[in-house]
This record gives structure tokens, C-alpha cells and sequence, in this order.
């Protein structure tokens, strides 16, 4: 991909991550554009957030429907009246159908918060404490029909403290999501990042070192 592509961020609640997005699309020489924030709920905070950043913003309420098939239907609706050509996924709370990650393959990105292929799904703070790993952190990844297991775009780590309680090691984990994720998307956008073999090849310049944030 080259130029500037347009972006739509799907949420379901905070948007610390949307709103990491936003700030570096408003960089003139980033290459991703934010035209859309969509939430399945209305009361969704990000959304307040994207509408003062002068974005777009829909909800599409899955309480609506009464399939998978025809909210997805709905949502593909607003992504092309926004002429969105990639989807960053950022605390979505739906589980998307293989159709539509396969319509979108190689076009939509998440953010999880674990060092995938480690705990995959929820509660990845509560499991990575309960194992004992003493470095954790966060992974953006293309989206697959399976969940959390698509190939890895960038990943960043943060050391695991032995008086650290979920919600410590959420905020540190948080704090480099917010990082990673424009830098992910901008390796993306950028063409950088492609697929091959099933996993993501960056090519041109070297990237930084990984960070291990003791920050
Ligand atoms: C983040 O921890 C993200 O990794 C996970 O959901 C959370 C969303 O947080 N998928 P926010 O809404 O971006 O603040």
C-alpha cells in the first residue's frame, strides 16, 4: 500500500487506542487517515472522544440483530460509506465471522493485550500473573478467522513485578499498547508489513529495538 489509506477503528468501550490512532493520523506525514470510529454500543466512551478529535463515528448495535451475518452486514455498510480500506480493531467486543475476517484478510488489524501466541482470549493480565511469566505485554496482528492466532505485526513487552495485581500490569501493558499500535498501523499502511507465508516480513530500514519498557 502506498499514500495515505483510510482507516476505521471498530470499539466497544474506552479507546485509549483509538485515540492513539487519531493523534498520530493528525502527523501530515503519517500514512494512515482515521475516517470512521464505529461501536456495537452507544454508550461506548470512545466515542465522545472521536467526535471531539473531529472524526466520524456509528454504532451499529448488535442487540438489534438476530444474526452474526446481518450485524456484520450493517457494519460493512458504514465501512463503505466511509470509504474505509483497512479495519484496526481496538477493544472490539464481537467476535467477527470467518466470512468477514476472509473478505477483509490482510485489511484489518487488532490490538491484544498479551505477547500472543500466549494467552489468547480474555483475562490476559489474571493468566499471565497465575503463570508466573516474568515479561508480558502486547501484540498487534492481522485478523484471521482464528481468534487471536493471525500473523504478528509488532509486539511490544513490559517486565511482570511480583507485587503486581491485574489491573497494575493492565495499565503498564496499556501504556505500550498506546505506542504500538500507531506503529504497527504505520508499518502496515505504509506497505512495510506484508504477509508472507503466513507470517508479517517488515521490509526497508531497521526498526527500533523491541521495547522491554521498565518505563
Ligand atoms: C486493550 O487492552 C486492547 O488490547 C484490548 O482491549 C483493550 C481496549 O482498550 N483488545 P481501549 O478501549 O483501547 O482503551
Amino acid at each position: 500500500m502506498s499514500g495515505r489509506h483510510r482507516v476505521a477503528v471498530l470499539i466497544s468501550g474506552r479507546g485509549s487506542n483509538m485515540a492513539a490512532l487519531i493523534e498520530a493520523a493528525q502527523a501530515p506525514d503519517y500514512p494512515a487517515e482515521i475516517v470512521l470510529v464505529l461501536s456495537n454500543r452507544r454508550d461506548a466512551a470512545g466515542l465522545a472522544r472521536a467526535a471531539a478529535a473531529g472524526v466520524r463515528t456509528a454504532v451499529v448495535d448488535h442487540r438489534a440483530f438476530t444474526t452474526r451475518e446481518t450485524f456484520e452486514a450493517a457494519i460493512e455498510a458504514e465501512l463503505i460509506e466511509a470509504g474505509a480500506e483497512l479495519i484496526c480493531l481496538a477493544g472490539f467486543m464481537r467476535l467477527l465471522s470467518a466470512g468477514f475476517t476472509e473478505r477483509w484478510a490482510g485489511r484489518i488489524l487488532n490490538i491484544h493485550p498479551a505477547l500472543l501466541p500466549a494467552f489468547p482470549g480474555l483475562h490476559t493480565h489474571e493468566r499471565a500473573l497465575a503463570a508466573g511469566v516474568k515479561l508480558h505485554g502486547a501484540t498487534v496482528h492481522f485478523v484471521t478467522p482464528a481468534l487471536d492466532a493471525g500473523p504478528i505485526v509488532a509486539q511490544a513487552a513490559v517486565p511482570v513485578r511480583d507485587d503486581d495485581d491485574p489491573d497494575a500490569l493492565a495499565a503498564r501493558v496499556l501504556a505500550v499498547e498506546n505506542r504500538l499500535y500507531p506503529e504497527a498501523l504505520r508499518l502496515v499502511a505504509s506497505g512495510r508489513a506484508r504477509v508472507a507465508g503466513g507470517v508479517v516480513r517488515i521490509s526497508g530500514p531497521p526498526l527500533p529495538e523491541p521495547e522491554t519498557a521498565a518505563k
